[in-house]
């Protein structure tokens, strides 16, 4: 009962902030009177977003397209701009928008690899960059941040999002809705944020790109949606729905979705998009009966603006005509988006100079922030007998397939980058060594071994080896699922032939995802494991390797040793049969054994239970000593503030950074609960033998969930906590909540 009094007493109260906002605010009443003054034709015409160039001015000029994606000329988005400016009815500007998912020309890590930072400063750092770089070239939109929470390696989008933890995810999220967006949009170096894809579509089934998912509302609510909320909260302009459905309704015609939860509970006021032809592909699902229906059912769902599906501006009209979308569904779509477009200032100061980007690409400062993220986002898996750094070694050598592949290490999503502007680890290596260098393999996909003999020789005249295999760019992203997540090609047997030589053997992977690579581990000494790092990946990866920075990077995602394993996450419910330890193997199992001595476990016979590395993980080149925390008080009540210090030391020899990791379980609930939660983490430099006292605040308002009655409540009962180096350490204390 009292949780659907606050849903009402919610709702009703965003519904009259949303209802009584127009009108108020000196853009609200541009709006008005600017929507006042257009035919109902102009008004679809301004929910119509095509791809292209120069070639859509004609259609600019008649007021039928009111934003263009893919489109980076700067001289051909004027001329677009010019016919919609000055040559059509009432002269409203276009958006130019563009795929700027993790740099435009100075290309960062990808996502997840900003994910492995565990730095939001260092992420909306970059963000900052993209925005400069891509509004210098006309471009006001990007569709980022992706907010996809990611449990299944297989899917080739973990390379776009933050991983499998929605705390990470929300952080991350936020950072790059401020870095895009800055403190005013209206600002021409300020870039639209676009949430995405809304809703679920990283839960797709067995990790194939599209796929249908299956979400309970209560999952959808504690797990997917929190990211979006808390960067919706933070000012996104704009949000594009998914391709997926859930629950057999398609998020681009889910009205519960769009209106009743994204708009009446949340209050949100900014502009949905539709994914690239979704609303159509929603006759593909069966949900459809033809282009038009599928108009009608996006538009009365919530939509605002249609990304390639033609269908708006082909039905729109005659679907209002005949009754079955009202015109008062089209104002609310223009309202939306007409203010994003004054929001941007786009009507002040609607054309780019055309010269602009001379003088801010690949800027100074853009590569020192792009090489300072991807030297935090760099993570260290291995390094046995502390063979890393290569401080002393003179003569190294470098050989693998991504070793000196300059478009590849851009990874998914760089259609701006410019290859001839990224610095490779081989370059950034012979800066500091006497490198001899053998490639090994072409490709990361290449079988071809005939050059291992001579990488064989080279090794032996070397004091250590640096083996770089990884994923090329396309094998990630959008469509490129895998189900088989070993290195590809002859990578294993590269790694291995290198390290026969009996030198230090160093492994860096450069991938789009976590690979099972358990089997590359034993064949060598050290494993630093780079998702694609962008522009700057190089130097960045020889700071690491030569000793002038030491790794911080954690992983964003569990490491699985089988791609049998997933989804597999570290926040995952308790069964009723949680490992414990008397899970018997495979090759440990009797002949004959009787069908119940196996220890009746939830663990796989062959892979066993847990990850090869948790979530959360990354090695440094010292050690680090995290005392029991101290919780201040160890009982609360709701309106609390957990205060809680750990002592953590620095017992090693280098001065590095720890990311300190705080994680609670709420241990009964009304419904069953994580066995972990990430709440809060904080990056801590140390220098060797120093200690600090690292403290955190966290509101019991925070462990908050949808419980069994839907509401969203903390219950009160007892809680673990934990501070440490990864989800799987660390000494519990316990407080509770009364
Ligand atoms: C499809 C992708 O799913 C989406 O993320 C992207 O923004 C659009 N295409 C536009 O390129």
């Amino acid at each position: 009962m009292k949780s659907i009094f606050k849903t009402i007493m919610f709702g009703a109260a965003a519904i009259l902030a949303a209802s009584c906002s127009y009108g108020t605010s000196e853009t609200d009443k541009k709006v008005e009177e600017l929507l006042s003054r257009m035919t109902l034709r102009e008004k679809i015409g301004q929910m119509n977003q095509l791809s292209g160039g120069a070639e859509l001015a004609e259609q600019a000029s008649k007021g039928e397209v009111g934003s263009i994606l893919n489109c980076v000329d700067p001289v051909a988005i004027n001329q677009v701009q010019k016919a919609a400016v000055e040559q059509s009815r009432l002269g409203i500007p276009i958006i130019v928008s563009r795929d700027v998912i993790h740099g435009f020309r100075t290309m960062f890590p990808i996502p997840l690899g900003q994910a492995a930072t565990f730095d939001p400063a260092v992420v909306e750092k970059g963000a900052r960059v993209s925005a400069v770089e891509a509004s210098a070239a006309g471009v006001r939109w990007t569709f980022s941040p992706m907010l996809d929470i990611a449990r299944d390696p297989r899917w080739g989008r973990v390379a776009e999002g933050s991983g499998e933890d929605p705390y990470l995810d929300s952080q991350m999220g936020v950072a790059m809705v401020r870095g895009y967006q800055g403190s005013n949009l209206s600002d021409p170096t300020s870039i639209a944020a676009c949430i995405k894809h809304f809703v679920g579509y990283g839960a797709a089934e067995g990790g194939r790109d599209y796929n249908s998912t299956m979400i309970s509302e209560r999952s959808l609510r504690n797990t997917y949606l929190p990211a979006f909320k808390e960067a919706a909260d933070a000012g996104a302009a704009t949000l594009m729905t998914s391709f997926n459905e859930i629950d057999g309704v398609p998020s681009t015609g889910n009205k519960w979705l769009l209106k009743d939860l994204l708009r009446d509970e949340w209050g949100w006021k900014g502009m949905v998009v539709t994914d690239w032809s979704s609303a159509s592909e929603m006759i593909a699902h069966g949900f459809s009966r033809d282009t038009e229906h599928a108009t009608e059912q996006a538009v009365n769902a919530g939509v605002d603006m249609d990304m390639m599906s033609y269908g708006f501006i082909n039905h729109l009209e005659q679907l209002v005509k005949d009754g079955k979308v009202s015109e008062s569904e089209i104002d609310r779509a223009v309202r939306n988006i007409l203010k994003l477009k004054f929001d941007l200032g786009l009507f002040d100061n609607p054309y780019v100079d055309e010269n602009a980007s001379a003088a801010v690409d690949y800027a100074p400062e853009h590569l020192a922030a792009a090489r300072q993220c991807a030297v935090e986002s760099a993570i260290l898996l291995q390094n046995k007998g502390h063979v890393l750094p290569l401080d002393k070694a003179k003569t190294i050598l470098v050989t693998g397939p991504l070793a000196d592949a300059p478009y590849e290490q851009m990874g998914t999503w760089s259609f701006d980058g410019q290859s001839e502007h990224t610095v490779t680890p081989l370059a950034a290596l012979r800066e500091e060594y006497n490198v001899i260098w053998e490639p090994g393999l072409e490709y990361s996909r290449d079988k071809d071994k005939s050059s291992f003999g001579k990488v064989r020789s080279a090794a032996a005249k070397a004091d250590a080896v640096v083996v770089f295999v990884g994923e090329e760019a396309i094998l990630s992203g959008e469509a490129h699922s895998l189900s088989n997540l070993n290195l590809q090609g002859a990578q294993s047997e590269l790694i291995a032939e290198a390290a026969k030589a009996g030198k230090p053997t160093v492994v860096v992977v450069i991938a789009g995802r976590p690979l099972t690579i358990e089997q590359d581990l034993d064949e060598c000494d050290a494993l630093l494991y780079c998702f694609h790092p962008g522009t700057m990946g190089g130097p960045a990866i020889a700071d690491i390797i030569k000793g002038k920075v030491s790794p911080s990077g954690k992983l964003p995602m569990t490491m699985l040793r089988d791609a049998g394993q997933a989804p597999f996450y570290y926040n995952h419910n308790n069964t009723g049969r949680p490992n414990d330890g008397t899970e018997v193997l495979l090759e440990d199992i009797p002949v004959g054994a009787g069908q119940t001595s196996l220890g009746c476990r939830s663990y796989y016979l062959d892979s066993g239970y847990g990850p090869l590395f948790p979530f959360g993980y990354g090695l440094s080149y010292t050690s680090f000593e995290y005392g029991v925390p101290v919780l201040e008080q160890s009982s609360l009540d709701k309106n609390g503030t957990i205060k809680v210090s750990v002592e953590l030391s620095n017992t090693g020899k280098a001065t590095a950074t720890e990311v300190a990791q705080l994680y609670i379980q709420d241990c009964v609930g009304s419904v069953v609960r994580p066995v972990k939660e990430l709440k809060r983490f904080e990056r801590v430099e140390l220098a060797p033998g120093e200690s600090k006292t690292v403290r955190f605040e966290l509101p019991v308002s925070e462990l908050e969930f949808w419980n069994i009655d839907m509401e969203y409540v903390v219950e009160s009962g007892d809680f673990r906590l934990w501070i440490a180096g990864d989800s799987a350490s660390g000494t519990p204390v316990s407080f509770s909540v009364i």
